[in-house]
């Protein structure tokens, strides 16, 4: 039986315009049917494959030797062409859908004279080289034009199997942040299109909350996107890596999902430049995916990520980012386990027959 995505309730007209129409979810309950049986029954065959091959050849004491063995196995190419194959469809999807409405999401993009915060784009920006490149396999990309921004969205409400389709995760992320006390100002560094920035806004309404990113037409969706949630928000586009802020003027940053598209230089200068702009005791918290352990699922995770374009995702799960963030100044870091609630993953994690989605919390006080 196909487990089709229930249709997000009514919310504000700029979600009712991006979010999936009545007519795409069978489409959609396709393939998240197919992306679950990738991840139980697909997973499990190849998993039985490697148990038997392990104990044939004995068992491999690390990632880069359990590669080679588990690229053998007879269902591993079905596996990884299972996987981009979903992906592929998941855009080509979610681009017919922004295509049919082009006009209406062009104009619900436009900025207008009730939109609550700011928005401020950056004449002539210079993107860093590592970053003008299709991640995820979105075609053209989520910078360069407000269809793209658009389709971003709706594969975001289904990348987590759709679990994820009104920002949970986000939510859960931001209130579990332990400050000393309540923040004045807030940056979310690499917001996209604000899933993290509307829910540390929602816990802090006080706080002066800016939204910093590359992609302007993801500011300007988020923008839109806040103003339907009535929350005043700073929308800055701008690079990480050098972040328009004056020394010691914050109190918390956070970056949710977006070193794993960095390369390692670029993340030191990141930290170095939080550590900056961040006050004494001032802290960062960011979100990443991290290694499981298990030499047969990191290898799974390794092709996870280079299946669907996104080349610094397994170098970064290799870096020692507490490291890094000694490295640039920080005086405390503490690394945790991070698990979405309402799902087993401790559970899924320690037990190597099934899949898991590692998740990591690192926080760094100045
Ligand atoms: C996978 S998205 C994550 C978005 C959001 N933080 C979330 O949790 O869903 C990565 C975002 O980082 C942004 N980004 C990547 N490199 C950046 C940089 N150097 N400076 C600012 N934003 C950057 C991208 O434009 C994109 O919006």
């Amino acid at each position: 039986m196909l487990d089709a995505p229930a249709p997000s309730a009514p919310g504000p007209a700029i979600d009712a315009l991006l979010d999936w129409p009545a007519e795409s979810l069978p489409a959609l309950a396709t393939l998240l049917a197919l992306r679950r049986r990738w991840m139980t029954q697909d997973f499990a065959r190849l998993r039985r494959e490697y148990e038997a091959a392990v104990r044939e050849h004995g068992e491999p004491a690390s990632q880069a030797e359990a590669e080679p063995m588990v690229q053998s196995l007879p269902s591993a190419a079905g596996f990884q062409w299972l996987h981009r194959h979903i992906q592929d469809r998941t855009w080509r999807l979610c681009e017919r859908i922004v295509a049919d409405r082009a006009a209406e999401v062009a104009a619900a993009m436009e900025p207008a004279g009730g939109d609550l915060g700011r928005l401020e784009g950056t004449e002539g920006l210079a993107y860093p080289a590592y970053y003008t490149f299709d991640y995820h396999r979105q075609d053209q990309g989520i910078w360069r034009s407000d269809a793209g921004a658009a389709i971003y969205l709706l594969g975001a409400r289904v990348v987590h199997v759709g679990r994820n389709s009104d920002f949970q995760l986000h939510d859960q992320f931001a209130d579990e942040i332990d400050m000393d006390r309540a923040p004045r100002v807030i940056l979310d560094l690499g917001c996209g299109f604000g899933k993290t920035t509307f829910s540390l806004k929602r816990r802090w309404p006080e706080a002066e909350v800016q939204g910093l990113d590359l992609a302007l037409p993801c500011l300007r969706l988020g923008r839109k996107m806040a103003t339907a949630r009535g929350l005043e928000i700073a929308w800055r586009q701008a690079d990480m890596e050098r972040i328009p802020q004056p020394d010691g003027s914050v109190d918390l940053a956070v970056i949710t999902m977006v070193l794993h598209e960095m390369p390692a230089s670029a993340i030191a200068n990141t930290l170095a430049e939080c550590h900056r702009v961040l006050r004494p005791g001032g802290r960062l918290v960011m979100l990443e995916n991290r290694l499981i352990g298990d030499p047969f699922r990191d290898t799974l995770l390794k092709w996870y990520s280079q299946l669907i374009d996104e080349p610094y995702w397994e170098p970064y799960r290799h870096l020692d980012l507490a490291a890094m963030c000694r490295d640039a100044g920080f005086s405390e870091v503490r690394q945790e386990k991070w698990y979405l609630a309402g799902t087993d993953g401790p559970a899924a994690e320690a037990d190597p027959r099934r899949w898991c989605t590692p998740w990591g919390r690192t926080t760094a006080i100045k």
